[in-house]
């Protein structure tokens, strides 16, 4: 059985040492990298970070995180309170087994608890390249909006 358990101070290490393919790493930022976002984000005065460890039993396979990030009252074109699925990777050496699919199921299930507020929708950045990501997103129900990051992903989203 897949789950989502925290980061701490026990298995943060074992959390930077997933690995994904040369090619995959082009597509999303180091777990390390995460890790130090959510750190950062810790104390923000808007956002929430959500990074968690997936496990399958007692075995580390993979990471993801999730922001809440509710509408900016100071920005007239941040009109929706969202949660922004920042991150989904599994292992290398777990991909294919259905731990993706199931840990991206048990995000869906936690952020409609609304564990830090409100929200109308989840939304995320994928490129259509990385396709099993794209197909898996998709696969959910997650529908282009027609605009790009910076990084020119698409962003999709899922209303809840
Ligand atoms: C995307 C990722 C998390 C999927 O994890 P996974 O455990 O390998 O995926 P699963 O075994 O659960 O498969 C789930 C779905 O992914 C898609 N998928 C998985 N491997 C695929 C492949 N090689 N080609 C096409 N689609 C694939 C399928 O839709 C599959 O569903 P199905 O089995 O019902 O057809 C994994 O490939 C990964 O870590 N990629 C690198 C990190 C990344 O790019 N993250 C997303 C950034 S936006």
């Amino acid at each position: 059985m897949v789950t989502l358990e925290r980061i701490t101070a026990d298995n943060f290490e074992e959390c930077i040492s997933l690995t994904l393919t040369e090619r995959q790493r082009d597509f999303i930022a180091s777990n390390a990298y995460s890790l130090c976002e959510a750190y950062a984000l810790t104390n923000h005065e808007l956002y929430t970070p959500m990074p968690y460890a997936i496990y399958h039993g007692d075995r580390m396979v993979g990471f993801t995180m999730a922001i809440y990030q509710p509408k900016d009252y100071n920005d007239p074109e941040d009109d929706e309170d969202v949660y922004y699925l920042a991150r989904i990777m599994i292992d290398q050496q777990y991909q294919g087994r259905g731990y993706g699919k199931a840990a991206l199921q048990k995000m869906i299930d936690l952020i409609k608890t609304f564990p830090h507020g409100p929200a109308t929708c989840v939304v995320l950045s994928s490129n259509p390249e990385n396709e099993p990501a794209y197909s898996l997103f998709k696969s959910f129900g997650f529908r282009e909006m027609g605009m790009m990051d910076a990084g020119g992903d698409n962003y999709l989203r899922l209303d809840l």
